[in-house]
Formats: structure tokens, C-alpha cells, sequence
């Protein structure tokens, strides 16, 4: 067991340039995406800086279809909202948050000119409207059980066939980082309720609502059991 997670460690050492150290975090697009936050407080741009490490965002809006409107579910202080209206000017990208704080400082980033809008609402209960493609990174986790069956229908109704749903979570496959996850999320997002679920019963329920879905692992060089779940409505 102990001979085990050292190797697993050590692997995940040597591959640090694929995860929190990957070169794309010092790539321009990702230094022009921090430095529209310039006006948010200080310790809130540290945050940010620490979560590009943490979080392959490039993965998640590599997925993302160049036009049309995205819904940013639980969008956080919008860095991946603003990530993929910077990457292309014929996404319209609506962030939707609980916290106001978060929804402000997006919207302080993104200026009055940017194909992003922020919304504050509570995603199980707001209207989606008619998207082209939802994301949620990093939220599902932090919806109750009980609620996560109608939040992902209701991603599936609001699309259209052929749509995508792009969930980017975490699972408890690796016990060391399910328990990393954890601690971390109680530190940091105390005021969350954290809901993880496991890959295959995740796919079990998205499958039942009726999605096409491919499923990777982004957690290589990372202490965060990252997976990425690519889910089509069928045409
Ligand atoms: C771990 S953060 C991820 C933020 C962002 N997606 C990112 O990747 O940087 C989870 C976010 O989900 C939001 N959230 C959780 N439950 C929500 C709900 N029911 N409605 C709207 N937002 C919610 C939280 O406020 C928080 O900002």
C-alpha cells in the first residue's frame, strides 16, 4: 500500500509539466485572461492564479464549439467564460453564480464590451433559455444528490440535438486525491455541500437521460482526480 502511493506520487512528479506546471499557464492567452482582473482585490487574483494551476481549463474550452451561445453553469468569478470569449468573438457565453461577490467580479473583468454576461441565480432554479452548449466545471460536485438527476435533465431539455453538455469534475477512483479534493474544497468552499460522484454511475445517469458521452482523465501531473465528460444530445 505505502510502496504503492509512492509510486503513484513519484509518477505524478515527473509529470508535473502535464499538470500544475503545464507551459500553457504562462501562454499569453492565459497571462491576457489574468490581467482582466487587474481590478479585483488582490488576494482574489491570487486565487485565480492558483486555480489556472490547479484546473485544465484549455481541455474543457478546447471542447467548446467556436459559435453560438454557451451557458457557463456556476461560473465562479468567470475565468472560463471569459477564456472562451477571448479565444473566439462568436461565442456568446452566459456565466450563471449563487455568489454575488463571484458574479461582480466577472463582470468587473469582462468590461461592457465582451461577448460574456454574468448572471446571479441558483442554477436548479433559473431558466437556461435555449443554449448551443452548457459547461459545468467543477460544480456538479457541489449540487445534492437529490438534485443532480433534474439539473442534468434540464441541460439535456434546453439543448438542442446534436448540443453538448461539458462537465469537467471530480471522482473517488484515486483515494489520495479524492481525499486532497476534499480537504481542499472544505477549506476553501466551506459553505458548499460536497456531493462527489463516481465515473461510472455518473455515465450510468447521464446515459439514462438519453446523452452520447466520452469520458477522459485529466489528472496526470495533478493532486485533483480531474474528468472530463463529453456529452452529446443525440441528433
Ligand atoms: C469550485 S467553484 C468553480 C467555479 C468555476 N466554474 C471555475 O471553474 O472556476 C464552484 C462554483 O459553483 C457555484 N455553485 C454551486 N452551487 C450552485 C448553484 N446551485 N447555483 C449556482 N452556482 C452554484 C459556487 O458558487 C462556485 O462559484
Amino acid at each position: 500500500m505505502k510502496d504503492a502511493l509512492a509510486s503513484r506520487l513519484t509518477f505524478h512528479a515527473l509529470n508535473l509539466h502535464v499538470g500544475l506546471l503545464r507551459p500553457w499557464v504562462n501562454s499569453p492567452a492565459a497571462r491576457k485572461l489574468l490581467a482582466r482582473y487587474r481590478d479585483v482585490p488582490a488576494a482574489v487574483r491570487l486565487e485565480l492564479r492558483l486555480r489556472l494551476h490547479i484546473c485544465p481549463f484549455e481541455e474543457v474550452a478546447r471542447l467548446v464549439p467556436p459559435d453560438g451561445t454557451v451557458l457557463d453553469l456556476g461560473c465562479g468569478y468567470g475565468l472560463l467564460s471569459l477564456l472562451l470569449t477571448g479565444e473566439s468573438n462568436r461565442r456568446r457565453v452566459v456565466g450563471i453564480d449563487l455568489q454575488q461577490e463571484r458574479v461582480l467580479a466577472a463582470r468587473k473583468a469582462a468590461g461592457p464590451n465582451d461577448h460574456a454576461s454574468f448572471v446571479q441565480g441558483d442554477i436548479l432554479d433559473v431558466e437556461f433559455g435555449h443554449p448551443s452548449c452548457i459547461v459545468m466545471n467543477d460544480v456538479l460536485h457541489h449540487i445534492p444528490h437529490t438534485r443532480q438527476i433534474p439539473l442534468l435533465q434540464k441541460c439535456y431539455d434546453s439543448l438542442p440535438p446534436g448540443g453538448l453538455l461539458i462537465i469537467k469534475d471530480v471522482d473517488k477512483v484515486t483515494v489520495w486525491k479524492y481525499i486532497w479534493n476534499y480537504l481542499h474544497d472544505f477549506v476553501k468552499n466551506r459553505n458548499l455541500p460536497f456531493y462527489c460522484l463516481d465515473t461510472p454511475i455518473l455515465l450510468a445517469l447521464l446515459a439514462m437521460i438519453g446523452f452520447q458521452v466520452e469520458t477522459s482523465r485529466l489528472d496526470t501531473g495533478y493532486p485533483y482526480p480531474h474528468v472530463l465528460y463529453l456529452c452529446r444530445k443525440p441528433s
